[in-house]
């Protein structure tokens, strides 16, 4: 049996990875690593210090001097960038507005793979993102690729919004999943693709406890328990 387990789940934007990956994590009692939040709190560190965020250079500059923690609590993952806690402030609109372009300067991304590696070493970890089969843990136990229509996608974005009290708009949701979508996967560095060794799970039509289940039993097969 291998010394540590790594489960690697990748997809685009709004495919349910995170809600699935902190239950497969929770249930394997292995860390969690959300990558999405890290861009997103560069992101809201940029924006708070009204870099131009069209430049790679000055955007990378933030970076050198953000340090980006998360914390285990009760009510879930804290983020936090210089110990400022801003697990909410990441989550805007205008932050999701402007992730995909931040995280698309191959300085930032570099950094940030040496980083989550560092984060993640001989420890148990289910991670999640766009590259983690293919470059943060190329050589991860499992890779998941999950996918989901656009139409669902922005139905649970939607129904989780309202729920949450936050003004919604499901045309709007399709429009910004279809750009996230467009800039993630035809971006220079590392876009976002199947890993070859990557199992596609299709969630369109599947509860979360059917995925995490699916995921659950594949995970048990490489040894993790
Ligand atoms: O999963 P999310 O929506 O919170 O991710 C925010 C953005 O970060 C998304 O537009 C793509 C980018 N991202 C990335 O490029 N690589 C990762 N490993 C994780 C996220």
């Amino acid at each position: 049996m291998p010394e540590t387990i790594s489960i690697a789940i990748d997809g685009p934007a709004a495919a349910g990875k995170s809600t699935v990956a902190k239950k497969v994590a929770h249930e394997l009692t292995y860390i969690y690593v959300d990558t999405g939040a890290m861009y997103r709190a560069l992101t809201f560190k940029a924006i708070k210090d009204k870099v131009d965020l069209s430049s790679e250079e000055e955007v990378h500059k933030v970076l050198m001097n953000c340090d980006i923690q998360f914390e285990q609590s009760k009510d879930g993952q804290l983020v936090y960038v210089n110990e400022e806690e801003v697990t909410k402030d990441i989550r805007t609109q205008e932050v999701t507005n402007h992730v995909s372009a931040v995280s698309s300067y191959p300085s930032v991304r570099k950094e940030m793979v040496n980083r989550q590696q560092k984060m993640i070493h001989g420890r148990n970890v289910v991670m999640d993102g766009r590259d983690i089969g293919t470059k943060v843990i190329p050589d991860a136990d499992l890779k998941i690729f999950m996918v989901a229509s656009v139409e669902e996608r922005a139905r649970r974005r939607h129904e989780e919004n309202v729920r949450s009290g936050y003004p919604s708009d499901i045309e709007e949701l399709k429009e910004d999943i279809k750009r996230r979508d467009d800039i993630d996967s035809n971006r220079q560095a590392s876009p976002l693709v199947k890993a070859k060794d990557g199992v596609e799970i299709d969630t369109t039509d599947m509860s979360i406890e059917d995925v995490v289940k699916v995921i659950m039993d594949l995970a048990k097969e490489k040894g993790g328990q």
